[in-house]
């Protein structure tokens, strides 16, 4: 798709404080869905010096008008369980009753009730189910989401939620990547041989979704009541035999050193993180891997260990923010609500937030070179606000500040 976008103030997201800071009024030349050029509006207090928009004159070009407002890369959720059955709002208020989380997983609730319903729904219903807490995501401004399978827990219903997360692109304007999480728990069927279980993973689920292209990546839920070390290890191994990339739920609610292994398997992310120590951090830096915060769990579990915040900074790892939309831990379809969340409960400041949701979650999904900024060669997905500075995104929530979302160098014209 060929498209002009006028008087943008672009907010680019490139490395450096000037990425943060809404330009003058530009023009993006977009062709074929990629951005080839970004230069000064005919107007405004640089006229004199601008390069005119230069484009080839043998494409047709759509154009739209942004008047100025602030446009920053569309916003990327780089960790959701989108893809579910069924409703937990009963475990919410046993919760609320006294009952852990782990409690209730220990008694066959948690992930276990999802794994039921979802397995009894067809990959049709899924996607049905899925697409209101799609919409909720879109409206924040998403443009790119990946979504994780694992309430399956079969070869079969493993790849339905994978099917069924990628068939929402058929349904809305929206890039997906996907993400095998057939290590979320043990199912029922396997509860006294979890080995058996990774066996099955290893040597059955992983290689059929890889063969089937229905996964970009693999991620393990390493805790007490996930994945042991080893147990994830032969996942991480299996992934990477199979050429796909690593990702991990770890250090969610104990320290098990699922961070540091990931860090060794060259994980593109580490998610949750709360209890992360600097040796694991360390391991990170070392590996280029990202750090994914999830503050909608961490609230919704009230939760009191915080990630390590300053240790992230102070070793450089990109921090990604994202929702970790599922039933039972996050049902929260709202990515700028994270990033108020993020910095209310995380002290992340308002540039690390909307770092986190574009370039920091474009990395956590192995997609740098191509989306989560505003640059010459990348993706032309986009979100046109109605906001005066990009901290308005983390400041109020509610208020629909979305304009327009564009993806793939096309503006989205329905009501979302
Ligand atoms: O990211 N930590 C494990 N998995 C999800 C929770 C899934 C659930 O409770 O359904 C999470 O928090
Ligand atoms: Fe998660």
């Amino acid at each position: 798709m060929n498209l002009i976008l006028k008087n943008a103030r672009v907010v680019s997201m490139s490395s450096g404080t000037d990425g943060y800071q809404p330009s003058f009024p530009q023009d993006i030349v977009i062709e074929s869905g990629k951005i080839v050029s970004i230069s000064c509006s005919n107007q405004g207090v640089l006229t004199s010096e601008l390069q005119q928009v230069s484009v080839d004159s043998s494409l047709d070009y759509a154009t739209y008008d942004c008047k100025n407002k602030l446009v920053t890369p569309g916003l990327i959720d780089c960790h959701t369980h989108l893809v579910f059955a069924g409703n937990r709002a009963n475990e919410f208020e046993q919760r609320l009753n006294g009952v852990s989380y782990t409690d209730i997983a220990k008694q066959g609730g948690g992930i276990l009730a999802t794994v039921t319903a979802t397995r009894a729904a067809q990959e049709s219903e899924l996607v049905e189910m899925a697409l209101p807490r799609l919409d909720g995501l879109l409206r924040s401004g998403v443009t790119s989401i990946e979504v994780k399978s694992g309430y399956g827990l079969t070869l079969d219903d493993e790849l339905k939620m994978l099917r069924a997360a990628k068939a929402l692109e058929n349904h809305r304007r929206i890039k997906i990547t996907t993400t095998l999480l057939a290590a979320h728990a043990v199912p029922p069927e396997y509860k006294e041989k979890p080995d058996s279980y990774i066996d099955l993973v290893c040597e059955e689920i992983i290689p059929k979704a890889a063969e089937q292209g229905l996964a970009d990546a693999v991620d393990v839920f390493c805790e007490s009541i996930g994945f042991n070390l080893e147990q994830t290890e032969r996942v991480f191994a299996a992934a990477k035999q199979h050429g796909l990339a690593i990702k991990g739920h770890t250090e969610q609610l104990s320290n098990m050193g699922g961070s540091a292994l990931a860090a060794k398997y060259g994980a593109l992310s580490v998610d949750h993180v709360e209890y992360l120590d600097e040796a694991g951090v360390k391991a990170l830096a070392e590996s280029g891997t990202a750090a994914t915060l999830l503050p909608g769990a961490f609230y919704f579990l009230k939760e009191t260990q915080q990630p390590p915040i300053a240790l992230l900074r102070k070793h450089n790892i990109p921090m990604a923010i994202a929702t970790d939309l599922n039933p039972g831990t996050s049902p929260f379809a709202d990515l700028t609500l994270m990033m108020n969340m993020s910095c209310t409960l995380f002290g992340t400041t308002p540039e690390e937030a909307l770092r986190g949701v574009t370039c920091h979650a474009a990395a956590a999904i192995g997609e740098s070179k191509n989306r989560g900024k505003i640059e010459v060669g990348y993706a032309a997905d986009l979100a046109i606000w109605n906001i005066e500075h990009p901290a308005d995104l983390s400041y109020q929530v509610g208020v629909p500040h979305l304009h327009k979302r564009i993806v793939n160098g096309e503006v989205c014209h329905d009501s979302i």
